[in-house]
């Protein structure tokens, strides 16, 4: 078992709390799984991933159902208590086997390089500290262990990359779970020490108008082989 006592890192379980807006997320993110082409993003990201997988900021667990069965198990983290609760009844369905469990990005609750891959989906907008959620990652990943990622970001002209930027300073973060829009989660993996594999820039929704959030990303990397970080 790999997770170890979450009291013992720096970062509480709870230390995320966005009632209201975990109550839209779990609405609008459902609905979105058709109507805005999701459920087909959450497949393509997990295609072809085997073995011991962890989850980070799983959300209401709308991955889970698109685990391929070569999946031995999956641990999911989620700090927002009423999504881990809804992540809960959605592991409860799912293909494979999927612990849920309380923990942030920043100090994840389980051992190093314990996991044959990662997946973040519309996370790393989130977190409070993004080298020290991808420094964690990196951490309980095994050398060689593959990180997928599907991240909104920057994207757009300069009048796009402005209102994003004027976003995140003002109404954005507060209003939207701590998101921000003009991060740029490919940078951030690279500085990270990941190493880059494929990655798809794409919009969402595909065919509708460019919002400030449609700046899409969908890719892997990997913690380089021999990396003893
Ligand atoms: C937009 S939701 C995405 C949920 C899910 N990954 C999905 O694809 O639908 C953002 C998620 O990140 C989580 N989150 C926010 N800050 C976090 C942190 N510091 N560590 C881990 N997860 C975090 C939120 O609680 C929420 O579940």
């Amino acid at each position: 078992m790999p997770l170890r006592s979450a009291r013992s890192r720096s970062v509480p379980p709870d230390a995320v709390h966005h009632p209201l807006f975990a109550r839209y997320y779990a609405r609008f993110s459902t609905s979105a799984e058709t109507r805005m082409g999701m459920a087909r993003v959450r497949e393509r990201l997990l295609a072809g991933l085997s073995g011991r997988v962890i989850e980070v900021g799983a959300g209401n667990g709308l991955n889970f159902a698109h685990y391929p069965g070569a999946v031995s198990e999956v641990v999911a983290i989620e700090p927002e208590r009423s999504l881990r609760h809804m992540a809960v009844d959605a592991a409860l369905r799912a293909q494979v086997p999927v612990d849920v469990a309380p923990g942030a990005a920043e100090a994840l609750p389980v051992k190093s390089e314990a996991f044959d891959a990662a997946v973040v989906s519309l996370v790393l907008c989130s977190v409070r500290d993004v080298p020290r959620a991808l420094g964690e990652l990196r951490r309980v990943l095994r050398p060689g262990g593959e990180l997928r990622f599907f991240e909104h970001g920057r994207g757009g002209g300069r009048v796009m990359t402005f209102t994003q930027r004027a976003l995140d300073r003002t109404v954005w973060p507060a209003l939207a779970g701590g998101c921000h829009v003009s991060r740029d989660p490919v940078a951030a993996l690279r500085d990270a020490g990941f190493t880059l594999g494929p990655y798809r820039r794409m919009l969402m929704p595909e065919n509708g108008p460019a919002l400030p959030m449609s700046y899409c990303v969908l890719g892997t990397a990997w913690r380089p082989p021999g990396d003893d970080a």
